[in-house]
């Protein structure tokens, strides 16, 4: 079920804000702490444990039930999502067709936990509703050009789908890293009710609402269903790298999310782990 909450703004780094000191410089121990004090602080704190402290495990480490395999993660807030009575159980492809046949628009979506960090799952019904019109709210996969946080455009999806065509979503299923490029908070699959978690679907990416993933933390926006090229900074070594995202359709969040490369076991969701540089812009 939805939840309303009172968004916050992002923290001002010229205000002095007591709760930052005198610095002008919001360092990451001190942004949690400023997250945690929000509505989505239990999710935060609840994540935080494996998510904000998480490294990447080697290809073949347990992150539960198999080898890179996903697994729901419904404590704190999620509890009260569609998936809460399967926290920690392996994420299977059945979930998600299941849910989707509830939604007007053919998509499902969850958080969970991959290689010891954490993802959203999207389910897009890309296959039944590829050819049919857009204007008829059904959500489909798209695949778009990519900028990065100037503006300057960096590449298409297809660039780097027609290199490794893994990218592209399998079996109508999304794995997207669930750290926002902005401040490193975990956006969520519709617990917060607004217009831009509603059961709709807009083609193009655009910030007119629906079917998006949202952070709570400043609001920021992403259509899991636009797929473009994105760029990025490594924090450890400054490199910048591209990689296959998600859209940011809007908020402060200057670029999109990375894409994790879905493979199937049988009916149970997996990750590929070759992509883990895609994964560094946040500690
Ligand atoms: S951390 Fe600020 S919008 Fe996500």
């Amino acid at each position: 079920m939805a939840r309303e909450y009172n968004l916050k703004p992002a923290p001002s780094l010229d205000d002095g804000d007591s709760m930052f000191g005198t610095s002008k410089v919001i360092n990451r121990r001190q942004f949690l702490k400023y997250g945690f004090n929000t509505a989505t602080g239990v999710l935060a704190a609840s994540l935080g444990v494996l998510g904000f402290s998480a490294i990447l495990l080697p290809p073949g480490a347990d992150s539960g039930g198999s080898n890179n395999g996903v697994i729901f993660w419904a404590k704190g807030r999620e509890d009260e999502a569609w998936y809460g009575a399967k926290h920690e159980l392996p994420m299977t492809r059945q979930d998600f067709v299941d849910e989707a046949a509830k939604s007007s628009t053919g998509t499902a979506g969850a958080a969970g936990i991959w290689a010891g960090v954490p993802v959203i799952v999207v389910y897009v019904d890309h296959e039944k509703n590829k050819d049919t019109p857009v204007t008829n709210g059904k959500a489909r996969f798209q695949m778009m050009e990519g900028y990065d946080e100037t503006g300057k455009r960096i590449g298409h999806f297809e660039d780097m789908s027609d290199l490794d065509p893994r990218i592209f979503p399998s079996d109508n299923l999304v794995i997207i890293y669930g750290r926002c490029t902005h401040l490193c908070c975990i956006p969520g699959w519709q617990l917060v009710s607004n217009s831009f978690t509603d059961d709709s679907w807009t083609p193009n990416g655009t910030d007119d609402g629906g079917t998006k993933l949202f952070c709570i933390c400043h609001s920021s926006r992403f259509d899991p269903t636009a797929l473009e090229m994105n760029s990025n900074r490594n924090r450890s070594n400054g490199a910048t790298f591209n990689y296959a995202g998600i859209k940011v359709s809007g908020g402060p969040a200057p670029v999109g999310l990375p894409i994790i490369p879905v493979q199937m076991n049988g009916d149970n969701i997996e990750g590929i782990t070759d992509y883990l540089d895609w994964y560094t812009y946040c500690d």
